[in-house]
């Protein structure tokens, strides 16, 4: 979808669909002030019907209106704030993106330069029109033999206001775009089911996104190099599993030659692409959902695309743990002692607990890159789920500025997150009489236990995790990936860079 600014005159422009605002009470926007005139008061007529009421959100598409050269004008409810904040410009902007996406109008105009933002200025809102349509645009179709049709839009304008810098505007737009194609990528990768979606196959798509790009590299560590760098508690994960577990290492170099080189910033995904939850079997309900268990690492994928097509100038390592837990002859059993790569012997109480065997061994290989901050994302924990629900992601840190910088970068990008303590006091629910750790500590806290024994393998950086287990993906009708954390994790590399 091409995207741009454009000054038109909305009466006379030719075009597939204007978008217009009009607040509660029907009370019109200056642009919608300006139609209404042009159409000889239709516009105002049509409302008079009380079809529509301006609630933020809320949309009307009209068909051929006298006096309009649009074949369609889409109103876009702004509720009844003077000002609209990040969140409330969201719902009004992938409103009408998504309206606009189920219509058959291949061009579109928006006329919405008048709209008061609070906090925001014009380029956020010309930056999130692009995330929300590249947002909308997305269905799940790979493994349907009908294919659905196509959306048909293919471009879309916006107006700017008076004085605004086209330049910088142009500039947001490609960054909405961006991330909104990154977001695209967690969800297919999140949505594609466990017999294509293997470890093997995120490796290749980590090197497809390499292809050609001279500042991105990939490293994909085998089984046996694993073994060599004593990776027991990954391995330990894909014992019972014929799909080869694969370590990607994904180098992203764009900090300026010139400076002083800076340390990278590193992000760590969880990719267990089906969670059968091993010899600790999962129950039979909605175990399909486990398909969904790699979402961290698609997060991870995704967001490097981001990074790669906005060229941030800094650097950035994706390490992404992938495996698959399954049962066999071969599985890890309750019970088994194994060492991870920091040397910790680790008490394998339940095989279910996965997540976190994989990740400390990816944290550790983290150490060799000096890294300035670590991110680790993962669907780690029911607990997470019964805790937040699907709002907002859990957040736990060793170091409070960073954690305070990702709160915020949530909030900035509507993809919120939630701190919880990660107390000393909770660490002891991890002791074990048989290794130095056990990988479980018991049915209360979860998501807190799960994070302090991930703690014990991130000491020698500043380290955030991300239980994304109930953000990641819809249940139900919805069922579908969701993209989350990309957005936040474009946020805060892109703070990272400025
Ligand atoms: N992938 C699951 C976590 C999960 C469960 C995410 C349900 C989303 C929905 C993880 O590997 C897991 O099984 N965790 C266990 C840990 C427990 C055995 C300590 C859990 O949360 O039940
Ligand atoms: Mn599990
Ligand atoms: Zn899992």
């Amino acid at each position: 979808m091409k995207i741009s600014i454009k000054a038109v005159k909305p009466a006379s422009l030719r075009s597939d669909c204007l978008v217009i605002c009009v607040a509660t009470k029907n009370k019109l926007s200056a642009e919608a002030k300006e139609l209404d005139v042009a159409s000889n008061k239709r516009l105002s007529k049509l409302l008079d019907n009380g079809d529509f009421d301006g609630k933020l959100g809320s949309t009307m598409l009209l068909q051929g209106i006298e006096g309009i050269n649009a074949k369609r004008v889409l109103l876009v409810g702004s509720g009844d704030k003077p000002k609209l904040n990040a969140k409330e410009l969201k719902k009004l902007l992938g409103a009408a993106a998504s309206n606009l996406i189920k219509s058959n109008a291949t061009d579109a105009h928006f006329e919405i330069a008048s709209l008061s933002l609070q906090g925001l200025n014009y380029e956020s809102l010309a930056e999130r029109l692009a995330l929300e349509l590249e947002d909308a645009s997305y269905s799940y179709q790979t493994t349907k033999s009908s294919k659905a049709k196509k959306p048909s839009l293919k471009s879309v304008s916006l107006s700017a206001p008076k004085g605004s810098s086209r330049a910088r505007l142009n500039k947001a737009l490609a960054k909405g775009t961006a991330t909104g194609r990154g977001v695209n990528i967690a969800k297919e990768l999140g949505n594609l089911p466990g017999n294509i979606c293997t470890p093997s196959y995120l490796s290749q798509q980590a090197i497809n996104l390499a292809k050609g790009k001279r500042n991105l590299s990939v490293k994909i560590l085998s089984e046996k190099q694993m073994q060599r760098l004593g990776m027991g508690s990954l391995l330990s994960v894909a014992a019972g599993s014929s799909q080869e577990a694969q370590l990607i290492v994904m180098e992203y170099k764009g900090a300026k030659a010139s400076k002083t080189k800076a340390a990278p910033h590193c992000l760590v995904g969880k990719g267990i692409t089906f969670d059968t939850g091993g010899i600790s079997l999962k129950p039979g309900a909605m175990m399909d959902e486990m398909k969904f268990d790699m979402c961290g690492a698609a997060s991870v994928i995704g967001t490097m695309a981001a990074v790669v097509e906005m060229a941030l100038p800094i650097d950035v390592v994706a390490i992404i743990a992938a495996a698959e837990n399954m049962p066999s002859g071969k599985a890890t059993k309750p019970g088994d002692v194994v060492t991870s790569m920091s040397g910790q012997t680790i008490e394998i109480l339940n095989t279910d607990a996965e997540g976190r065997l994989v990740l400390c061994d990816a944290l550790t290989y983290a150490e060799r890159f000096k890294p300035a901050s670590v991110i680790d994302i993962a669907t780690l924990t029911g607990a997470a789920v019964a805790t937040f629900g699907s709002h907002v992601s859990a957040m736990l840190s060793n170091n409070d500025k960073l954690a305070a910088e990702l709160l915020d970068c949530g909030d900035a990008s509507i993809d919120p997150i939630w701190q919880l303590p990660l107390h000393d006091e909770y660490q002891s629910l991890l002791d074990s009489n048989f290794a130095d750790i056990a990988n479980i500590g018991g049915p209360r806290a979860g998501t807190i236990t799960a994070a302090c024994f991930l703690s014990r393998f991130t000491k020698k950086y500043k380290w955030a995790h991300l239980d994304i287990a109930g953000s990641a993906w819809n249940t139900g009708a919805n069922k579908g990936a969701t993209g989350r954390p990309v957005s936040l994790l474009v946020e805060y590399l892109r703070r990272q860079a400025a």
